[in-house]
């Protein structure tokens, strides 16, 4: 019966073997059949022979046990092999949203005076006309108002044109030294190319005690904040007219397109105009009932910024909403 041993061990699979395990130790197995057959063996041999089947017995017991062992490990292996996930299998990605450029590009700048302790302030979208012009210097008659076409309400009031009454609106509320920006939502009646009834400016305005602030500071810090926004471009200060604002200068940036040369954006100049600024005209302090005090404060344009500083051709490709293009701000 010794061959069973072999047979045990070449034992392919667990049914296999199970069927040799009926074979051998079943009720009508080998095994029971050899001890039955113990009935014909004579009386003093059967101590002997009794002994040798024990024996047999044991050795079969541990060779089925044995490779019972190995065939259930071996099928342990192959259950997992065949049940494994390929965690490293490709699979769409939900989409994440993103900052608008426009967005990004305000939070640059605001980023950029913020960390020189200017405070933001903001101010309501619809305004009156004392503080979107008449305190800016912009009295009823002067010329200047039809720069910025008006969205008028009934009754008088209008969606405000430029971030600037927010100085107004600081000023009345706080005592100097005021150093702020002020972000946000514009509106104009003005729609073409280069213009959008709704854009968004960066007002800023800094006032403390009379010759502690002087065009010198204001130079300092608008070429420091447009070198950390465009790199290094060459910048000049051009003499210009604010009401609110005297002397008032407009600041441009040598072309980044042409880098000087001149080309179509920058209509042949070299230059691209960014932004205006002056020292704080002595008629909106005293519209404010401020007394000796001097100050400067600058406005600019965010969609303009972002324009240059991403090189976007068309304004109106930021109102579109085309994910071609907002998905390259992610
Ligand atoms: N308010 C001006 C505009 O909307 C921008 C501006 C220019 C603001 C010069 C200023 C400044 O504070 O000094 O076009």
């Amino acid at each position: 019966m010794e061959h069973w041993i072999d047979k045990i061990d070449a034992a392919d699979s667990l049914e296999e073997l199970e069927s040799i395990r009926i074979a051998i130790f079943g009720k009508k197995g080998e095994l029971a059949r050899a001890f039955a057959d113990m009935k014909n063996v004579p009386a003093e041999e059967k101590p002997k022979v009794a002994k040798e089947l024990n024996l047999l017995k044991h050795s079969l017991t541990q060779a089925f046990e044995k490779r019972k062992a190995t065939l259930e490990a071996k099928a342990l292996e192959e259950r997992l092999k065949a049940e494994a996930l390929d965690v490293s299998l490709y699979t769409p990605r939900p989409q994440s949203g993103a900052l608008h450029p426009v967005m990004q590009t305000m939070d640059r700048i605001i980023e950029y005076f913020t960390d020189l302790n200017f405070a933001v302030e903001t101010g309501p979208l619809v305004e009156d006309e004392f503080h979107n012009f008449e305190a800016l210097n912009l009295p009823d008659y002067h010329p200047a108002r039809d720069m910025q076409d008006t969205f008028y309400f009934k009754d008088g009031k209008l969606l405000r044109t430029h971030t600037s009454p927010v100085q107004i609106r600081t000023m009345m509320e706080q005592k100097p030294p005021i150093r702020m920006i002020s972000p946000g939502a514009v509106f104009r009646r003005d729609f073409d190319l280069t213009h959008t009834p709704q854009f968004h400016q960066v007002e800023g305005l800094m006032v403390d005690r009379k010759g502690n602030v002087s065009f010198a500071n204001l130079k300092w810090i608008l070429e420091d904040f447009l070198h950390t926004m465009f790199g290094e471009v060459d910048i000049r200060f051009r003499p210009s007219f604010f009401p609110f604002t005297e002397p008032s200068a407009e600041v441009d940036i040598s072309c980044i397109f042409c880098e000087g040369k001149g080309c179509r954006v920058c209509s042949h100049t070299g230059w691209l105009e960014v932004l205006g600024c002056g020292m704080v005209d002595p008629n909106v302090f005293k519209a404010v009932g401020y007394e000796d005090v001097s100050g400067y404060a600058f406005g600019l344009g965010v969609e303009r910024f972002a324009m240059l500083i991403h090189k976007i051709p068309d304004l109106r490709s930021l109102f579109e909403g085309d994910l071609r293009l907002l998905e390259q701000f992610q």
